[in-house]
């Protein structure tokens, strides 16, 4: 009998029970994926360790998390099973030389989230044959609604692969892709959020410029946008075809349309991605 007649799970455990889990760079996307590790039960507070730069990060991470995060990991490193690199990138070299200084086995699974930051460049500081795989999450990961997209390095298998999507699914979603794409996700899904806020932001105001209060003016935006996001991912149909749903022959909603249009809404936020997605080719550790 398979795994899927059994309805078993075919997914491999996300690390050996006789190793830890570590989080390199215990900011907001350390803890928060350290968080959904811990609250998905995918990870118990035994296995995990983090690291930070200041004393007050790793006070306040260590007593939000109830794990270790420590500044010197250097004990911890060789008895690591998967570390997830969560600093900047102007700080990924000094990170990496620290670990490779303190012991790091050959097959810990890297896992990195940096921004620009390819995995060439993550192989080479590293100086190691270590599976890397490159993920970029999103800040919505802290609601457990993140977007996130992996793709494995030179030395990573498929089931590095797999591992790696585990850590972020207990976030939100996870897709795997080529790294080709990297720069226009991070510009996409990365900001993505921003401009989904400027967005929301805007059409509060236009709510309170039509006579609501700003409170019911944001709920309606922000539940309204929610449910549009699922119809697109349920209803499997094109926006075009939802959006033709809602627009009644000389109703009100083909007005504020063309309105939109008028002002080439499509080309403002096409040129915006593209800006970012320039941008992000140029984010990675200095050469
Ligand atoms: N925020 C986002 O929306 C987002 C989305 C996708 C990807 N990313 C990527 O995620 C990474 C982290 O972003 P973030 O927003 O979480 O930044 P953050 O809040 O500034 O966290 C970075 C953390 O790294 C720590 N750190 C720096 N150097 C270190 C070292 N050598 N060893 C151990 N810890 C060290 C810092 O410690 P101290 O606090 O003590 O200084 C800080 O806690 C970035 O590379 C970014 O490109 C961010």
């Amino acid at each position: 009998m398979t795994a899927a007649e059994t309805g078993m799970s075919t997914r491999p455990p996300l690390l050996d029970p006789r190793r830890t889990f570590g989080i390199i760079g215990a900011g907001v996307m350390g803890q928060t994926i350290l968080k959904g590790l811990l609250d998905a039960g995918a990870l118990s507070a035994d296995q995990a360790w983090a690291a930070a730069r200041s004393v007050r990060t790793c006070e306040a991470a260590a007593a939000r998390l109830g794990v270790p995060v420590e500044r010197d990991v250097s004990a911890r490193v060789p008895g690591a099973g998967v570390i997830v690199l969560c600093v900047k990138p102007a700080h990924a070299a000094a990170a990496l030389a620290s670990l490779r200084e303190a012991g790091l086995r050959p097959d810990t699974l890297l896992v990195s989230i940096l921004a620009g930051t390819t995995l060439a460049q993550l192989e080479s500081l590293t100086g190691t044959d270590n599976p890397w795989v490159r993920a970029m999450p999103n800040t919505p990961c802290i609601v457990g609604e993140g977007m996130t997209v992996v793709c494995a390095g030179r030395h990573a298998t498929a089931d590095h692969l797999a591992r790696a999507k585990q850590i972020f699914e207990c976030v939100g979603r996870c897709l795997a892709t080529e790294e080709s794409y990297f720069n226009a996700i991070t510009a996409l899904s990365g900001s993505g959020p921003a401009y989904q806020y400027l967005i929301m932001e805007a059409f509060a105001d236009a709510g309170v410029r039509v006579g609501l209060p700003r409170d019911l003016a944001l709920g309606l935006v922000a539940q309204t946008a929610l449910g549009a996001a699922r119809m697109v991912q349920t209803s499997g149909r094109h926006p075009a075809a939802l959006r033709d749903d809602v627009t009644t022959p000389a109703g009100c909603t083909i007005g504020g349309l063309l309105m939109l249009e008028d002002g080439k809404i499509r080309s403002v936020l096409a040129r915006a991605i593209e800006e970012a997605t320039r941008i992000a080719s140029k984010l990675g550790p200095p050469q």
